[in-house]
């Protein structure tokens, strides 16, 4: 179902999406986040009449930080304010995408859509994929049928909670693992395979207004002949919060727990993820720890971030 009323919203925040390489290039040595979203939108033909853009960022996407996504929600929000405003679009790069998209599902879990994409190739590329995903994106965002945060790339779209870059290169480059995707778009016309959660949010306002309050969370990784040497060193600048990527169900080496039960002695807020890509850990009664169920090792990140901010604020 069309919104046809509805005005939506496209906020550019960079990305290969955005990237461009000089002529003759080879489109591997591109540079992210050159194009504003206005020419990225006058790149599609057949968008509806009546989009709104602006630009709130403009950077390669691994560079990203709590200052960018503060000002994107409180744009996003703005916009969804107004009751000519159906959904918003938001042009990202692919690398943390799936960071930004949980951090605004989780502080405004908007009624109306809110639409990420993204490209694997850089606009000035023979066969660009940017124009279909921000094509379908807009469609998306019009749909009276969708709400929450949504992902689409290449016509699949995914929840926030579930979607993840698992492939460095290849164009169909996200999978939300064995969640499986939330619906598919073909022309234009979303199939919905499983009922969106609706959420409740977590809210704004209540957050401090300059990010370098917020509190460090780190992460630190399991391996074969790791120490307690970066927790250590992590708790001396003053470390809020650690979580400790395990192996497996976030089993810990030795020698890493001993350094996490240190830090835990001392007040540092202490979560236990899973290298492994896919599936929810299983609790233990055992873990002295508390695991992170289904969320990778960096929105678990984002989610002990906000629980300290809410304990605190
Ligand atoms: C970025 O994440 O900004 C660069 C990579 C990409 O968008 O694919």
């Amino acid at each position: 179902m069309q919104n046809v009323n509805s005005t939506v919203v496209v906020l550019g925040t960079g990305g290969t999406i955005a990237g461009t390489s000089p002529p003759g290039a080879d489109e591997r040595n591109y540079r992210a986040a050159q194009l504003s979203v206005a020419a990225l939108l006058e790149a599609v033909p057949g968008l509806p009449a009546g989009l709104v853009c602006e630009q709130v960022a403009q950077v390669d996407s691994k560079d990203m930080g709590h200052a960018v996504w503060l000002q994107l929600a409180q744009r996003v929000s703005v916009h969804l304010a107004s009751s000519q405003v159906g959904g918003v679009v938001v042009t990202h790069g692919t690398d943390t995408l799936e960071e930004t998209a949980f951090f605004l599902q989780r502080v405004l879990a908007p009624a109306k859509p809110v639409v990420f994409t993204a490209a694997m190739r850089p606009a000035t590329a023979a066969e660009p994929d940017g124009p279909g995903n921000l094509r379908d994106a807009v469609a998306l965002a019009a749909d009276a049928s969708a709400h929450g945060v949504l992902v689409v790339m290449g016509g699949v779209v995914f929840g926030p909670r579930d979607v993840r870059k698992a492939h460095p290169t290849r164009l169909d480059a996200f999978s939300s693992g064995s969640a499986g995707p939330l619906g598919q778009l073909r022309d234009g016309k979303v199939s919905w395979r499983r009922e969106v959660p609706r959420e409740v949010a977590l809210g704004l306002d209540w957050l401090p207004a300059n990010p370098s309050d917020w509190p460090r969370v780190d992460l630190v990784v399991s391996h074969a002949g790791v120490d307690g040497a970066l927790v250590d060193a992590l708790c001396g600048i003053g470390t809020r919060g650690i979580v400790a990527v395990g192996t497996g169900n976030g089993t810990l080496h030795e020698a890493l727990e001993a350094a996490l039960l240190r830090a835990q002695s001392k007040g540092v807020a202490v979560r236990r993820a899973t290298r492994c890509r896919d599936g929810a850990m299983v609790p233990r009664s055992s873990d002295p720890f508390p695991d992170v169920g289904d969320l990778t090792p960096a929105k678990a990140r984002i989610e002990l971030m906000l629980e300290l901010m809410r304990s605190t604020g």
